[in-house]
């Protein structure tokens, strides 16, 4: 179909599929085991409603926010998602590119396709987040950050929420002969060497005086361990089970942030917000998602998928770019329709989440 014509994620979701090969489908889309976590963050969005606020005059709206430091037109980041060759023979520099010309941030991964991600972006003082996954060895990992150091990457999200991987079994049915060759440094040996089991707390010290990057750790996943890594001083978490391939039937992220409201609600307020940032991601596909996470007190979301099936379109960097238009458009539209003119206008009252809540 004509780009004009595709008008929501959905859209692009279906296109992607007749694009993509079997084992590209299977791998962007699928979760683990009975793909619960994956279906139940959609669900809970739809729970999750708005108390619009009406009559406060809402002409200009601005969807702007700082992330970690760093202006972004979008209140979103584009989430690292491995493999970015099934989608696009330029793969992640892509989604680097279409990013950085409108303003938004990416954040790329460990298990990248592309070799230089890092030349690809609009301009050379764009904003690149890199999320790591540390092998078992240290020293390797070290090099790593060495590297990143060297590039200028604006922030390292360290994974915690994959220890061993998940069982995919959309994956597992499909022969591994087409796996695109991954070549971001560390992973050259695949995926499965990447994971680190033995990562724990006391490795975020080692970690921490590594570098002076700003370290945010990615797959928290209940307020326990938010409140953990904010004493600990990292810059910021992401709450997610790693959009429903990590550990299926976990909690739906949406209802960890739910959690850190109501039990550790200091996390969350604009000046902690300086010094630590709570990120969610998991399920955002609409931009009412989007403002849901926002109102009660996420910094920012990230999204993962719709950006893969963007650049699965057929239309390349055309497409991510609609798609980063199409999110802007639909979280404009709705701040307006919620009374909202800047993102700090989001407040939690203007959400609902009493049946989410006691389910
Ligand atoms: C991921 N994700 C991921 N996360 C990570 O920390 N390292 C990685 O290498 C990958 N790889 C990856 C591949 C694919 C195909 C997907 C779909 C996801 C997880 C990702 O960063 C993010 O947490 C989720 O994708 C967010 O959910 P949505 O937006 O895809 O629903």
């Amino acid at each position: 179909p004509p780009l004009h014509s595709i008008i929501n994620v959905d859209d692009f979701e279906k296109v992607a599929k007749r694009h993509l090969s079997p084992a590209g489908w299977a791998y962007y889309a699928s979760g683990t085991e009975d793909e619960v976590s994956l279906m139940d963050t959609r669900r809970l969005f739809r729970m999750i409603t708005f108390r619009p606020r009406v009559l406060r005059r809402v002409e200009p709206v601005s969807a702007a926010v700082k992330i970690l430091g760093h202006p972004s037109s979008l209140p979103f980041y584009i989430s690292p998602t491995g493999i970015g060759r099934y989608a696009h023979p330029d793969a992640e520099a892509v989604l680097a590119c279409a990013a950085g010309k409108e303003g938004a941030i990416y954040c790329m991964p460990t298990t990248a396709t592309h070799d230089s991600v890092f030349a690809a972006r609009s301009k050379p003082d764009q904003p690149l987040f890199f999320q790591l996954y540390t092998t078992r060895e240290r020293s390797k990992a070290l090099a790593m950050i060495r590297k990143l150091e060297a590039l200028g990457a604006a922030a390292l999200f360290l994974t915690v929420d994959s220890p061993v991987l998940g069982r995919r079994e959309q994956d597992e049915r499909i022969s591994a002969a087409d796996t695109p060759r991954v070549s971001s440094g560390l992973a050259k040996k695949g995926s499965m060497g990447l994971l680190n089991p033995m990562l724990c707390w006391e490795d975020l010290k080692w970690i921490r005086e590594a570098t002076s990057m700003p370290l945010v750790l990615k797959g928290v996943q209940t307020v326990e361990d938010a409140i953990i890594a904010y004493d600990l001083g990292v810059q910021g978490v992401v709450l997610s089970n790693h959009g429903g391939r990590s550990l299926d039937t976990a909690q739906a992220p949406i209802i960890t942030l739910l959690e850190i409201r109501k039990h550790a609600p200091h996390l969350l307020t604009p000046e902690t917000r300086d010094k630590f940032q709570v990120f969610v991601d998991g399920g955002f596909r609409r931009g009412t998602d989007v403002l849901k996470a926002l109102a009660l007190g996420a910094a920012a979301v990230g999204i993962g998928r719709p950006f893969l099936y963007s650049m699965a379109s057929g239309y390349g960097e055309a497409g991510v770019a609609r798609l980063l238009q199409m999110f802007r458009v639909e979280i404009e539209t709705s701040m307006a329709l919620a009374g909202a003119t800047t993102v700090a206008e989001l407040v939690p009252e203007m959400i609902n989440s009493e049946r989410a809540e006691s389910e």
